[in-house]
């Protein structure tokens, strides 16, 4: 990023740019000077101190001590999911005026740039995991606005496994490791999925031919959730966002995948930087679907329903603008992996909607974050804003970086008007109606049981006849390796969803059942 977001000019630093790039220090040979950690010069860093030339070290050695102690705390800890991605630095751009429908500052005008990160990302393999498995894609932008910034912490399709936050542990637990072979483990998958119908839509998604993304540029990127983006007069209108790629869509055929993975596990993070670095920089267009406040009560889908769409032809898509990516990191730690995402962070004008997923992920993320990075993980470049200054009355903690309020007080209320005040002209949540009854633990209210079918079923029938023998093939080689009750469990939901789905899956599964592939356990 170039600080060229005309809207957020108030600074000449970019974001995460050194607070100074300042000359190196010159040592007496006339090359760049070699120090330890606290600065100190070095003499030489080929041979620790010894008595005599074979004897032993010396505790003396602190360059030694303190370079071995160091290497030992390289590790953070990974994010327990989306552990393997790729991120990169660009620029929002607004193409078209939506400011009727938000008052976000980074939507103000046609042509207004905002800098933004994106993290792209696999889900359920560690850090060291091949780019191509079948698996869903996070798709990650922080926009770093005047306001604060907005991330936006989103996947590659648009609905997702579980529509109640409470069995999220238990869905990722499914699909990691099992806890005695440590290998992954397809009996577990199938086993929670088929007990919860409502993630075939997300499953159908999965094992199609969008279920192994040809690299992250070309897949597109979804909110998946509904959010309420609200304007200069307080008007709401629910919104669900889309990202188009403008690459175009294009995947990997499962076999083609399982080959990548072992020529090249790190084909996706390649893709993106190769491209980037020759300029060849992948862009997205953003596109909002609109829903009336009203609508919500009466629409044939719950809008806070994470395992549905909206289908277009009911709300058509809204163009916003375009993102791209068109400069690399220069350093991956401090930039990706330390940068951290969060459903939470959004400027005035972009608001959560009541989808129980949501209101859980609010939490979910900034508490992740406390723990791999700890309490001050906002005042790291990568995560901090350059153009909204934080203002508030939070001190201390583990590795303070900033000025840590200097010495003004700590405390709030407080009697000094230049201290920072609340501005109740800026709404964080804007009021509005919304169910009210007992305090419960109970399923959607207008959830029905067909609910959890009839989207996987509109989409089953949207495939081409070659799409659908893909995607039952994708299923047979893996569910063939759960027990077979849950096989049969799982095949009785696809049954639901349509005769077809099922009659197809169970082809497959006996053809491959005949002649099984080596290593068919492994997801
Ligand atoms: C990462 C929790 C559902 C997209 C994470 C992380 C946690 C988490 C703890 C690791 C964060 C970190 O260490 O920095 C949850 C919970 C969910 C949920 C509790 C449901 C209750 C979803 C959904 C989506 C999603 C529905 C997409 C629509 C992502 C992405 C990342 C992520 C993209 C990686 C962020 C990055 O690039 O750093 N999630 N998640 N998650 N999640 Fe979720």
């Amino acid at each position: 990023i170039n600080g060229n977001g005309n809207g957020n000019s108030k600074t000449n630093r970019s974001v995460n740019e050194p607070r100074a790039r300042e000359e190196p220090r010159i040592g007496t040979h006339g090359k760049p000077l070699y120090t330890d950690l606290a600065g100190h010069p070095v003499e030489d860093d080929d041979n620790s101190l010894t008595i005599g030339e074979s004897g032993t070290g010396l505790l003396e050695d602190a360059r030694l001590l303190e370079k071995l102690a160091h290497f030992n705390r390289e590790r953070v800890p990974e994010r327990v999911v989306h552990a393997k991605g790729a991120g990169a630095h660009g620029y929002f751009e607004v193409t078209k005026d939506v400011s009727d429908i938000c008052k976000a500052k980074l939507f103000s005008e046609v042509g207004k740039r905002t800098p933004i990160f994106a993290r792209f990302s696999n889900v359920t393999g560690e850090a060291g995991f091949a780019d191509t498995n079948r698996d869903p894609r996070g798709f990650s932008v922080k926009f770093y606005t005047e306001d604060g910034n907005w991330d936006m912490v989103g996947n590659n399709t648009p609905v997702f496994f579980i529509r109640d936050a409470i069995k999220f542990p238990d869905l990722i637990h499914s699909q990691k490791r099992n806890p005695q072979t440590h290998m992954k483990d397809p009996n577990a998958f199938w086993d929670f999925l088929s007990l919860v119908p409502e993630s075939l839509h997300q499953v159908l998604i999965t094992f199609s031919p969008r279920g192994v993304p040809d690299g992250y540029r070309h897949m597109h990127g979804y909110g998946s959730h509904t959010f309420k983006w609200v304007n200069q007069e307080g008007k709401a209108h629910w919104v669900k966002f889309h990202f188009l790629s403008n690459q175009g869509v294009k995947n990997l055929t499962h076999e083609q995948g399982v080959e990548t993975a072992g020529i090249n596990p790190d084909y996706a993070i390649e893709d993106l930087f190769q491209n980037i670095q020759n300029g060849n920089f992948p862009s997205w267009t953003f596109f909002v679907q609109v829903m009336p406040l009203e609508d919500a009560a009466k629409y044939k889908y719950d809008p806070f329903d994470l395992t549905k769409v909206w289908l277009h032809k009911d709300y058509p898509l809204r163009e916003v603008g375009k993102m791209v990516l068109d400069r690399n990191v220069d350093n991956y730690f401090a930039e990706v992996e330390q940068s951290a995402f969060s459903p939470a962070h959004m400027p005035p004008g972009i608001e959560p909607s009541p989808d129980r997923v949501l209101q859980a992920r609010l939490f979910a993320y900034d508490d992740a974050a406390r723990y791999r990075l700890t309490g001050n993980y906002l005042q790291l470049p990568i995560n901090s804003c350059p153009f909204a200054k934080v203002q508030n009355y939070a001190r201390d903690g583990i590795m303070v970086t900033s000025d840590n309020g200097g010495p003004k007080p700590n405390y709030y209320p407080n009697s000094y008007e230049d201290l920072p005040k609340p501005d109740p002209a800026q709404k964080n949540i804007t009021p509005y109606e919304h169910d009210s009854g007992v305090v419960d633990k109970k399923p959607f209210k207008r959830w029905v049981e067909d609910d959890d079918y009839e989207q996987p079923r509109m989409l089953w029938q949207k495939m081409s006849p070659e799409d659908q023998e893909q995607t039952a093939e994708n299923i047979a080689g893996h569910i063939m390796g759960a027990a077979d009750f849950i096989q049969k469990r799982q095949i009785e939901v696809f049954r639901k969803c349509d005769e077809s789905l099922a009659s197809k899956v169970e082809k497959a599964l006996g053809e491959k059942k005949q002649s099984p592939e080596p290593y068919t356990m492994v997801a």
